[in-house]
């Protein structure tokens, strides 16, 4: 019997659909060809439903998802909802509830994709962030006092447990292990030890108490501001960084854009427990104002699917269809800008078919 997966698909809001179903179209494809297939499931959460119904998710979303081997997302983000709204109560309920407590963020310049960064190519930028995915800032904890007041008084707390960054480190330096850089393996531990002297105090012990179990892993630690900086200066210093949610959202858009943008960057938001779901995403918003008008590059979905391959172990099938992507960027696109690729949403989808 031929293997068989269960995928969700949450194409979401604006150009999200679009791009996932091109996602679909390389997943359905490469299945054929490596003789596995993908019962695939469209569930159409997003800003329409909550604008019918009220809710994101209907109240068995958890119980739903927990049935897939993987899910594919699209995009969250309409413009007749309130930013933040479906950020929280699709994206982060989903990331918390399937605890999926990895982001991982490879950043790869891939051949013929253009950098902002001078002097630098694809043997410069390509590491790889795990990002913790659950706690820190991100946990919802805080609270107003005389609220719309001129004595207003506002927190929000930023949470780090022992267990959440513990497993977020071993996660990282078994990553590290499995990447095996020809380079050299090499962990860096992003935070702020200067400045949050208990939160990263954590962070910072867990890290070193690990380390000795992985001695074949060079580790290194940056503080936050200087790891910007370095991203900008030398990106070729990284092979793998592991750190917080907060500041792991920020040094990933950061990355984003020296690998090329948002046509190409994609995510995981990975429970790497046996039986966890995971769910894969391009890091690119909505882009509502091109919503239906073939222009929205599907390239970085096409990298989610990839990663989506490898997490449930069609690891084979994971890396051809990133050597056809890397073909596609290499020798067809003229840009991953919207509407400048010289390709159509489906065309480029196409491209990458023929070139598994
Ligand atoms: C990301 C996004 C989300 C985050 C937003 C949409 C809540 O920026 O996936 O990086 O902050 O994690
Ligand atoms: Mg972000």
């Amino acid at each position: 019997m031929p293997k068989s997966y269960q995928i969700a698909v949450i194409g979401g809001d604006g150009t999200g659909p679009e791009v996932a179903a091109e996602g679909l179209k390389v997943l359905n494809a490469i299945a054929k060809d490596e003789g596995f297939s993908c019962n695939v499931t469209q569930l159409d959460w997003g800003g329409d439903r909550y604008l019918k119904s009220g809710e994101a998710l209907p109240a068995d979303a958890l119980d739903q998802l927990r049935k897939f081997d993987s899910i594919l997302l699209g995009a969250v983000g309409h413009p007749k909802v309130a930013p933040g709204i479906l950020e929280r109560k699709l994206l982060l309920d989903l990331r918390f509830g399937l605890d999926q407590y990895i982001n991982l963020r490879p950043v790869k310049l891939f051949p013929g994709v253009e950098t902002p960064l001078k002097g630098k190519g694809p043997d410069d930028i390509d590491f790889v962030v795990v990002r913790e995915n659950t706690e820190d800032l991100y946990c919802g904890a805080g609270g107003f006092m005389h609220k719309g007041t001129p004595n207003e008084v506002a927190t929000q707390t930023a949470i780090y447990t022992r267990k959440g960054c513990e497993r977020a480190i071993r996660y990282a330096f078994e990553y590290t292990q499995r990447r095996n850089n020809p380079k050299g393996k090499k962990l860096t531990l992003v935070a702020k030890t200067n400045v949050l002297t208990t939160g990263h105090d954590l962070w910072w012990r867990a890290f070193q108490e690990c380390a000795v179990d992985y001695p074949d892993v060079e580790t290194d630690y940056n503080h936050v501001d200087a790891c910007c900086m370095w991203i900008v200066k030398n990106p070729e210093f990284y092979d793998v960084i592991v750190t917080t949610n907060m500041f792991g959202d920020i040094i990933t858009d950061l990355s984003g854009m020296i690998q090329g943008g948002m046509g190409v960057a994609a995510g995981g938001n990975i429970n790497p427990e046996p039986g966890g779901v995971s769910m894969f995403e391009p890091m690119g918003g909505s882009a509502p104002k091109y919503t239906g008008q073939g222009v929205i590059n599907p390239i970085a979905t096409i990298n989610a699917v990839s990663m989506l391959l490898d997490r449930i172990g069609e690891t084979k099938a994971a890396d051809r269809v990133m050597q056809a992507i890397m073909k596609v960027t290499g020798t067809k696109m003229k840009s991953q800008s919207a509407g400048k690729m010289g390709y159509s949403t489906s065309e480029v989808g196409d491209l990458v078919i023929d070139a598994l």
